[in-house]
C-alpha cells in the first residue's frame, strides 16, 4: 500500500490540502499521513481550518521557531527530517508557495524521497517575494509538478524542468467551492485582505493601502478579516486609529474558510494582495482589484476577472473601480477549474506508483 505524507503549515496549505484529502482517502489502497509545521498556529489561521474542512489531527504537530526566512526553514527541514525518517513514506506532498513547503520539499529531497508539488511552476518574477523563491526552489527539487494553468508550463520549461513531469490538472482551491452557491442579491461590498510584506511591513507602504482604503469607503462599506500580520504593524506603526474613524469599515478577526467563502463569493469588489483569493474571485465573478505590481496567477488578468494595481496608484485605483461600476463584468473560467483536480492528481501519482513497483 503507496504511503504518502502531506506536509502543511499555513492556512493555504489547508484548503489546498483538504479536497486531495478526501479523494485520497476514498481510494483504500492508499496511506496518507499529515504533518502540520505549525506556521500558523493562531486557532483561526489553523485549527478551525481542520475542523471546517474535516482534515484529521496530523500525525506530527511540530512548532518553529519565529525567525527570519532562511532560519525559519532550516528549523523545519532539521525537524521535518527526522520525522520523515520515522515515517518513511513513499512520496512528500506539498503545497503552494510558503516556507513551509521549501522546507517541506528540502527535507524529503535530503532523505531521497520523491516530492509532488501542487500549485507549481506559479512565478511573479519578483525576486523580493519570500514565496517566489520558495516556488523556485521548490520546483528545482520536486518530481510531479501538478499546474494550475498553462504560464507555469512555459515557467517551467524554463527552468529545465523534465516536460514528463509537468501535469496540467488545474486548480484544487478551486475543487472547495464547485459546490458553493452565491446568494441572489449580491451586496454592496467590498471585501478586503492585505498581509503581504511589501503592503504591510513599511510604515509608507501602509499609508499608500490606507490612501486606497479611504477612497473605497467614499462608495462602498469595507469589510476586512485581517490577518496577524497586518493588525501587528498598524498598531506597532501608530495607524489603528485612523481606522476607528471610518463607521463603514467593518474589521475583524481572520474568519474560517465557509464565512469567508461566502462574503467573497457575494461582494460587489474583491481588494487584495493574497495569491489564492485572486483565483476564488475569479471563480466566482467577482472582479478583483490586487495591490501588488505583479501577479504569479497571470490567467486571472488574461480572463479579465483581476487588474494589478500598481505602486498602489491612487488614480489607477480610481480609474479601476468606476470601470468595475461602469461595465459588465463577466468572463471565462480558466481551463480545468472544473472540480475535478483532486482526482487528476490521484489517478497521476497512482498510475506512477503502480509503474514504480
Ligand atoms: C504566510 C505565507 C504567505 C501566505 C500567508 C497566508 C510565507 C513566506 N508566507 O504569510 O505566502 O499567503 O501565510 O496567511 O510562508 N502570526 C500570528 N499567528 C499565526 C501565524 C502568524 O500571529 O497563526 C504572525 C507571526 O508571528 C508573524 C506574522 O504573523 O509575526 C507573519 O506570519 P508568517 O507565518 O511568517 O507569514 P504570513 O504573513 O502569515
Amino acid at each position: 500500500m503507496p504511503h504518502y505524507t502531506a506536509i502543511v503549515g499555513t492556512r493555504p496549505n489547508f484548503i489546498k490540502l483538504a479536497p486531495l484529502y478526501h479523494v485520497l482517502t476514498g481510494h483504500s489502497e492508499t496511506k496518507l499521513s499529515v504533518i502540520h509545521t505549525g506556521q500558523h498556529y493562531d486557532d483561526n489561521l489553523s485549527g478551525l481550518f481542520f475542523r471546517e474542512l474535516d482534515l484529521p489531527t496530523p500525525s506530527v504537530q511540530l512548532t518553529i521557531c519565529s525567525g527570519d526566512r532562511l532560519s525559519q526553514i532550516e528549523d523545519l527541514r532539521q525537524k521535518l527530517r527526522s520525522e520523515l525518517t520515522l515515517l518513511e513514506p513513499d512520496l512528500v506532498i506539498v503545497f503552494g508557495d510558503v516556507n513551509s513547503t521549501l522546507a517541506g520539499a528540502k527535507a524529503s529531497h535530503d532523505l531521497g524521497i520523491p516530492i509532488a508539488h501542487v500549485e507549481a511552476g506559479l512565478r511573479s518574477f519578483d525576486p523580493s517575494m519570500p514565496e517566489e523563491s520558495n516556488r523556485i526552489e521548490t520546483d528545482r527539487i520536486s518530481d510531479f509538478h501538478f499546474i494550475t494553468e498553462s504560464a507555469a508550463f512555459d515557467n517551467l520549461l524554463a527552468e529545465r524542468i523534465c516536460e514528463d513531469n509537468i501535469h496540467f490538472v488545474g486548480n484544487v482551491m478551486i475543487d472547495n467551492l464547485t459546490n458553493f452557491t452565491k446568494s441572489d442579491d449580491s451586496e454592496d461590498y467590498m471585501l478586503w485582505t492585505i498581509h503581504r510584506p511589501s503592503n504591510v511591513d513599511q510604515r509608507d507602504d501602509l499609508m499608500g493601502v490606507l490612501s486606497l482604503l479611504e477612497e473605497s469607503l467614499r462608495s462602498y462599506d469595507v469589510v476586512w478579516p485581517m490577518h496577524p500580520r497586518t493588525r501587528k504593524t498598524l498598531k506597532s506603526f501608530g495607524l489603528w486609529p485612523i481606522l476607528d474613524q471610518h463607521v463603514r469599515l467593518h474589521i475583524m478577526e481572520p474568519l474560517g474558510h465557509t464565512e469567508f467563502t461566502d462574503l467573497l463569493a457575494n461582494a460587489r469588489i474583491i481588494v487584495t494582495d493574497s495569491g489564492g483569493i485572486q483565483e476564488e474571485a475569479c471563480y466566482f465573478g467577482v472582479p478583483c482589484l490586487t495591490l501588488r505590481n505583479n501577479t504569479e496567477r497571470p490567467v486571472t488578468i488574461q480572463v479579465g476577472a483581476n487588474r494589478l494595481i500598481m505602486d498602489n496608484d491612487l488614480d489607477l485605483f480610481r480609474k479601476e473601480l468606476k470601470r468595475i461600476q461602469e461595465e459588465p463584468t463577466s468572463w471565462d473560467l480558466p481551463e480545468l477549474w472544473d472540480g475535478q483536480t483532486s482526482q487528476r492528481i490521484v489517478r497521476i501519482l497512482q498510475e506512477q506508483i503502480k509503474l514504480a513497483h
